[in-house]
């Protein structure tokens, strides 16, 4: 298992909580920053993350913004992922048997770090239920669509 993980400034706090959990769970991940509190803009680091998944380098990814919200759109731009915005252990879960999700998106300043913790956990332990493949295929139509 090896995860990619992300942030902008306002997912910053949120990351460096996550890693160390991450780290005491012996699971394996990158940092794809961002490396301080500084601010930044969060379409980089959901295009990093995401870029890294799709290529297969990581099991899923964690990114993080204030909301969640700008670092999904953006990670969404790149061809093949489908990054979620969840918010408790039920869209975690939901996010993976429904959608495949493969990049859960959090809001540093809308999720607690126990919160993440749950959702992360949520996630991992949820099965992708292949009934849903003919959406998940009409969802990559569309990107051929729109190339
Ligand atoms: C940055 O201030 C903030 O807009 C960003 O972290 C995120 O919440 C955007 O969706």
């Amino acid at each position: 298992m090896r995860i990619a993980i992300g942030s902008d400034h306002g997912g910053y706090l949120l990351k460096e909580h996550l890693k160390k959990w991450l780290g005491q769970n012996k699971l394996a991940f990158d940092d794809f920053g961002a490396d301080g509190p500084a601010s930044v803009d969060y379409p980089d680091f959901g295009k990093h993350v995401a870029r890294a998944v799709v290529k297969g380098q990581y099991d899923f990814g964690i990114i993080i913004c204030g909301t969640g919200i700008g670092i999904s759109i953006a990670a969404n731009k790149v061809k093949g992922a489908r990054a979620a915005l969840v918010y408790d252990e039920e869209t975690a879960c939901l996010a993976k048997q429904h959608n495949n999700a493969n990049i859960i998106a959090l809001g540093g300043r809308t999720t607690s770090n126990e919160r993440a913790e749950q959702i992360i956990k949520a996630y991992m332990n949820a099965t992708y239920e292949s009934r849903h493949q003919p959406r998940i295929q009409k969802i990559s139509d569309i990107e051929e669509e729109e190339t």
